[in-house]
């Protein structure tokens, strides 16, 4: 199991999917102490072993490689696909975006995926949105590799538990990005971060690693006295010079903290918090396809958004309390988060 207590600092840069993760980010935050992590999210085998291997070359501290368990899913009925269509159709945004209804497969092979990973061994590989397989989780175990899932409430944290993880990260409502639970269609508890790690820490017996809103040291410190072993942190690393966050991206949560951040289903088919924009305010009443069926219909558009600089039509993946990011480099962020937690505990 790895031990957390032997970080320098209990600080886990979030897995962040969409390019956000780079070698530079993930080995600057684990030479500094704490994890690096990437989100591969959809990513290719061949671009997980790139990945990997040009972290571990800029490293000899922990990194954490982290995948999405996607549950099957089919087209909907040809009305409904109509409908999303409709939705997508002459956006007020510059520039040509192809739409084509996506087709299966819809999302990649895991087995697959994780060739590279039983061959670089990162020491740690985490799950968001569900749990792995039996085979998996026991692959891992074998390699020396410690498993952690993503939960949003104390009935998928002791699934998680029951299935083998090591650890879980308790993600409070606050956090950027998807929200982990399971079935975005059941009720969603939208516990805080703090509230829910509390619950987990008494009702599970693994350890416990709080993400949501988590900006300075002071609120790792509320983590770790809460009963937290870590902090996991998406936002506050998202500013940082290493990061792979556009420049629009990075701008709008330097830039616009009056915005605020909100769900939506808009982009993926699932909820995610991200800066609000016209895109998700278009979409508020729209057909969205299920997950992540509606992620592959509208990526020409968000890559439209990219290539015209257009922050309207991008997703701008970010937790509640966006507004406190600082843009550093992750080296200074990292020392900034030891000397504030070291203040804070006293
Ligand atoms: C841009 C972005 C992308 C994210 N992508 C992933 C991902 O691929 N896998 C994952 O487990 N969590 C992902 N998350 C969620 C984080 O793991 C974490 O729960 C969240 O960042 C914590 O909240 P904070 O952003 O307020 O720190 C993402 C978050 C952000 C901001």
């Amino acid at each position: 199991m790895f031990n957390f207590s032997k970080l320098g600092i209990p600080v886990i840069q979030a897995p962040m999917a969409g390019g956000v993760n780079t070698p530079r980010l993930a080995s600057e935050v684990s030479n500094a102490g704490g994890v690096g992590s990437f989100g591969f999210s959809y990513s290719t085998p061949q671009k997980i072993s790139e990945d990997l291997a040009a972290t571990r070359a800029l490293t000899n501290g922990p990194i954490n490689a982290n995948f999405f368990i996607f549950s099957p899913v089919d087209l909907p009925t040809q009305a409904i696909q109509e409908k999303a269509l409709e939705a997508l159709k002459n956006l007020p945004i510059e520039g040509e975006y192809a739409l084509a209804m996506p087709q299966a497969p819809f999302y990649p092979d895991l087995e697959e995926q994780l060739k590279p990973v039983w061959e670089h061994c990162p020491e740690i590989l985490t799950f968001h949105f569900g749990i792995p397989s039996p085979s998996i989780v026991a692959r891992a175990h074998a390699l020396g590799i410690s498993v952690g899932m993503t939960a949003t409430s104390l009935k998928e944290a002791a699934t998680a538990q029951k299935a083998g993880a090591d650890f879980i990260v308790a993600q409070g409502i606050e956090a950027g990005g998807h929200r982990g639970i399971f079935d975005p269609d059941e009720k969603d508890e939208k516990l805080t971060a703090l509230a829910l790690t509390k619950q987990l820490v008494s009702g599970c017996s693994i350890p416990i690693v709080t993400a949501g809103a988590i900006m300075d040291g002071t609120d790792i410190a509320n983590a770790l006295r809460s009963g937290a072993i870590a902090a996991q942190l998406g936002t506050a690393f998202l500013c940082c010079d290493e990061s792979g966050a556009t420049f629009v991206h990075k701008e709008y949560v330097l830039k616009h903290p009056s915005r605020g951040s909100v769900f939506t289903r808009g982009f993926s088919g699932r909820p995610a918090r991200g800066i609000n924009n016209e895109f998700i305010r278009l979409m508020e009443s729209k057909m969205v396809l299920p997950f992540p069926i509606q992620n592959t219909l509208t990526a020409s558009l968000r890559q439209m958004g990219v290539k015209t600089n257009n922050g309207e039509y991008q997703s701008l993946w970010a937790g509640q309390d966006y507004s406190r990011a600082r843009s550093l480099s992750a080296k200074n962020l990292m020392l900034a988060l030891k000397e504030e937690l070291l203040i804070a505990i006293g």
